[in-house]
């Protein structure tokens, strides 16, 4: 695992006299990577067809000469003004069927052909004008796919792609009406022209029309980025990245990824704490200034299990953000920390989000790792010291964890189209499998959901997996480790039904799940071993062996072999008990941790985080907030 550092930088928004002296302050701070380009569309192509590379030639000179290595975007996310002139109806429709406006960013519709021909069009441009750049060496499609809540678009370009797609899948529409369900409420459609988004329905629309709709929608994606990597890979051997980001499943990920070499992500730990997780006020109040201790851990798993040539975070928060509820400033270290878990995961290079925190437009209230009047901000010292610190840690190669995590895009849109409870999110479910993994000290590989083979894990978890597809059916009979499947696992048809067995339709496992029941926070289902189940309960069926049961004495846990199946939502204490005995059954060894202590195992080496405000001890090892350390693992 080679690690290194990089920066995200808009050569565009500063004085060209400027650029020569960030660029050897960069190589004097140890960074090797510098990513630009991104949002600078209107300054290289001001007017249609009339190009001005000038600075852009420059630019990537006068960083490449001072040593660093150039990631370079494609400008994609910001089309200028005047492409509004030539394709007026490329703008994305909100789901109230409003076109959304011009400036700021990410206006456009994924199905919208002309613009796509525009994208495929500049970045070809690029591609053939620093293709062979021995500066460039590494491409970024587009910026966060997704951001703003632009996977879905409800204009007459998404109904056309849409319906096009909807002919390509089913062939008859016949065979739609027959796969949705349309004979229920007359739904049954003549002529796939005949069909609408799934939008501005009376009440609720048909769940699988839905679901077809977010697997078109990300399959757009999909598609968009695909006809720029094809572009960027005949005329550039640099590798092929996006930058993902924290918490979004509108699109799959995996496919994208796919794709694509590196799959990298923005990794904003006090924004998300504030805007995007759910969490008692206790919780948000205690890692304010850390962030969550395993919200950022998540995404890296994530991630490293998707970029077929590595993973990277793209951006790392530098200080305050500007776009969260309420913006703190990162506790001293933690910028340090974060990297360096970022790096215990397996990260190839950690880049600050951004270079000097620009006076003027949206993002001025935005920190950097320089303040707008070039001061050095707070960070600046810690990523100083950090890399010094990273040159003299040898490479230590990654080796796959003990347990896995199951992680399926469509899961999220399924949940998504039919919670049935207001708190039923997939990634939620997820989340929480994950923290409680965590919390016991273990080390984690999130996989995705067409995995066929699992013999490297001695214990795998997939809470929530709406469909089980062939490939994971098949690895999971043939796995020998211990499985926890459920709540909700294998709950539907891939047409969005209820299986005609009733799930969790498993050849190998003689349960039913005859019902099931939503509950409102607060409401809990106790279970006779302690803890209990909250969000969701199922009432199981079947002769499968009873492992545990409610306070009741419904069946709870049922299991065939080592696979148990999870007939409810666990809360902390009872997931904390059933992963203690799967780990007990499988020899893996479970920890005691602190509060805001998070472990990581990589290659030869533990990793220690302390993301509490307090110092904690462990054993032998004490450490102050946002301490970090690490040391040989025995044998
Ligand atoms: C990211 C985005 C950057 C910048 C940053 C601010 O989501 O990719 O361009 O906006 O957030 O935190």
């Amino acid at each position: 695992m080679k690690r290194a550092l990089g920066v995200c930088y808009y050569p565009e928004h500063w004085p060209e006299a400027q650029w020569a002296q960030d660029a050897a302050r960069m190589r004097d701070l140890g960074l090797s990577w510098v990513r630009i380009g991104e949002f600078a569309w209107s300054r290289i192509e001001p007017r249609p067809g009339r190009l001005n590379f000038g600075w852009l030639d420059r630019a990537v000179a006068c960083l490449g000469g001072a040593g660093l290595q150039v990631v370079l975007g494609t400008p994609t996310a910001t089309p200028p003004r005047w492409m509004l002139e030539r394709h007026p109806d490329m703008l994305a429709h909100d789901a109230q069927g409003r076109p959304r406006g011009f400036g700021s960013r990410r206006h456009y519709c994924f199905s919208h052909d002309g613009y796509r021909k525009e994208a495929v069009r500049i970045t070809r441009i690029l591609a053939e004008r620093y293709g062979e750049n021995p500066h460039v060496a590494a491409w970024q499609t587009d910026n966060e796919y997704g951001c703003h809540d632009t996977t879905r678009s409800y204009s007459p370009a998404a109904r056309q792609g849409f319906r096009d797609w909807l002919r390509r899948k089913y062939g008859e529409v016949e065979e739609l009406n027959q796969a949705w369900g349309n004979v229920f409420w007359s739904m049954d459609y003549a002529d796939f022209d005949d069909i609408g988004l799934p939008n501005l329905t009376v009440t609720e629309p048909n769940p699988a029309h839905l679901l077809d709709f977010h697997r078109f929608s990300s399959d757009q994606v999909v598609a968009f980025n695909r006809a720029q990597a094809e572009v960027l890979r005949a005329c550039s051997p640099a590798p092929l990245i996006h930058n993902y980001m924290g918490r979004i499943t509108d699109f799959d990920h995996h496919e994208v990824a796919a794709d694509l070499d590196i799959a990298a992500w923005d990794s904003y730990p006090l924004g998300f704490l504030s805007d995007r997780l759910e969490a008692e006020p206790e919780h948000k109040a205690r890692f304010l200034r850390q962030g969550d201790p395993d919200f950022q851990a998540f995404h890296h798993d994530l991630y490293r299990g998707m970029g077929r040539r590595g993973w990277w975070v793209m951006e790392q928060q530098p200080g305050p953000v500007n776009w969260a509820p309420y913006n703190p400033a990162p506790l001293p270290g933690m910028v340090r920390l974060w990297s360096w878990e970022a790096f215990a995961h397996g990260a190839q290079a950690v880049c600050y989000f951004r270079w000097r925190q620009a006076p003027f437009a949206q993002e001025q209230m935005h920190a950097g790792l320089r303040r707008p009047d070039d001061a050095p901000s707070p960070a600046w010292e810690e990523v100083q010291a950090l890399a010094k610190e990273i040159a003299g840690l040898d490479e230590v190669e990654a080796t796959a964890a003990p347990a896995a995590l199951i992680f399926d895009y469509r899961s999220a849109w399924a949940w998504e189209v039919q919670p049935q409870g207001t708190d039923f999110d997939y990634f939620r479910l997820c989340f929480a499998f994950y923290r409680a993994m965590r919390r016991v000290g273990l080390s984690i590989d999130i996989l995705p959901p067409d995995c066929d083979n699992l013999s490297a894990y001695r214990m795998v978890a997939a809470p929530g997996l709406a469909t089980l597809r062939p490939e994971l059916a098949a690895a999971l009979e043939a796995f020998e480790g211990s499985a926890l499947l459920g709540p909700r696992f294998n709950a539907k048809t891939a047409n969005m039904a209820i299986p005609a067995t009733l799930p969790p339709a498993l050849d190998w496992l003689n349960c039913r799940v005859a019902q099931v029941e939503s509950l409102p926070p607060g409401s809990r289902i106790p279970l006779a071993e302690g803890g209990a189940f909250v969000h969701w309960f199922e009432h199981l069926e079947g002769d499968a062996r009873v492992m545990e049961r409610d306070s009741q004495d419904r069946p709870a846990v049922v299991a065939a072999g080592k696979r148990r199946y999870l007939g409810g939502w666990p809360d902390e204490e009872a997931l904390a008990r059933m992963l203690r005995d799967l780990c007990t059954a499988e020899g893996i060894e479970t920890l005691e941790l602190p509060d805001g202590l998070r472990l990581r195992d990589c290659g030869g080496y533990r990793f220690a985080f302390n993301y509490a405000p307090e110092p904690v001890r462990w054993g032998d090892l004490s450490l102050p907030p946002a301490g970090v350390h690490w040391q040989k693992r025995p044998g």
